[in-house]
């Protein structure tokens, strides 16, 4: 990586806004074009300081913004990185794969399980759907980079896909080219401790943070697609939902 100088150029002491801020908005931008990535380590506060020409305590301020924004993270011990943390849009209806391209991450997964089966009680109950309805499962190990992301259980009308082997990398790109990718769904979010199989299927430690994403999608025609349930790790995903007053929906 270039030094940081090299890649914000020098801050301006003559400017209206601080050098604090200067600096900031320099990381940010740095971030933002991708000239630093996930996990890329900042220097240390005294060669920042060194560098840009500022006191540390300036440095220190930059940073502390850039921390509580999510932008940056700072590990115990080992210094400041820019975060790998991923947003996610809540109120979206995008696949896995979007989500990590959307974020410049390259998305990839590996198979646990595949079968096929009939709806159980509970699917039947949830997807409004007949006792002995034909259905595929898929268990996913999801990652971004490389990294562990999610844990994936989804359960999928079997009339919505040619065979169970069409899904590749994406089930919602299969969906899609059957012409039945979900174009509604309704999805619920809390948190959850991981169990022992689930840490270590995601590289976290037994009773760690995690989100259940739970997602029921569906037809236009109010069919029901797919059921699934999503672990996410909870250091890695950020959940962001835009709000707006219902006065400014009308
Ligand atoms: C998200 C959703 C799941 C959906 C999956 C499809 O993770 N929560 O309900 O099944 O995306 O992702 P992909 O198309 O990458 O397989």
């Amino acid at each position: 990586m270039a030094p940081l100088l090299a890649l914000i150029g020098q801050l301006d002491e003559e400017a209206s806004q601080p050098l604090y801020l200067q600096l900031q908005r320099g990381i940010r931008r740095a971030i933002e074009e991708k000239l630093l990535g996930p996990d890329d380590a900042l220097p240390p506060e005294r060669d920042l300081a060194e560098q840009f020409s500022v006191s540390r305590i300036t440095v220190r301020k930059a940073i502390d913004g850039l921390v509580s924004e999510g932008l940056l993270a700072r590990r115990q011990g080992s210094g400041t990185f820019v975060s790998n943390r991923v947003e996610k849009n809540f109120s979206k209806l995008t696949s896995f794969t979007e989500d990590m391209i959307a974020r410049g991450r390259a998305p990839t997964s590996t198979w646990l399980s595949k079968s096929k089966g009939t709806v159980t009680p509970e699917e039947s109950l949830t997807m409004g759907l007949s006792p002995g309805t034909p259905v595929y499962r898929f268990n996913r190990l999801r990652f971004a980079d490389g990294a562990p992301m999610a844990l994936e259980y989804c359960t999928v009308q079997a009339f919505c896909l040619p065979s169970i082997d069409t899904v590749a990398s994406s089930l919602y790109s299969a969906l899609e080219k059957s012409g039945y990718r979900p174009t509604r769904a309704l999805q619920r979010l809390r948190a959850v401790l991981f169990n022992a199989e689930q840490a270590q299927l995601l590289g976290a430690q037994e009773r760690d943070a995690g989100l259940l994403v739970e997602r029921r999608g569906f037809l236009p025609d109010g069919r029901a697609v797919e059921f699934s349930h999503s672990l996410y790790r909870g250091d890695t995903y950020d959940f962001v939902a835009e709000l707006s007053t219902p006065e400014s929906e009308k």
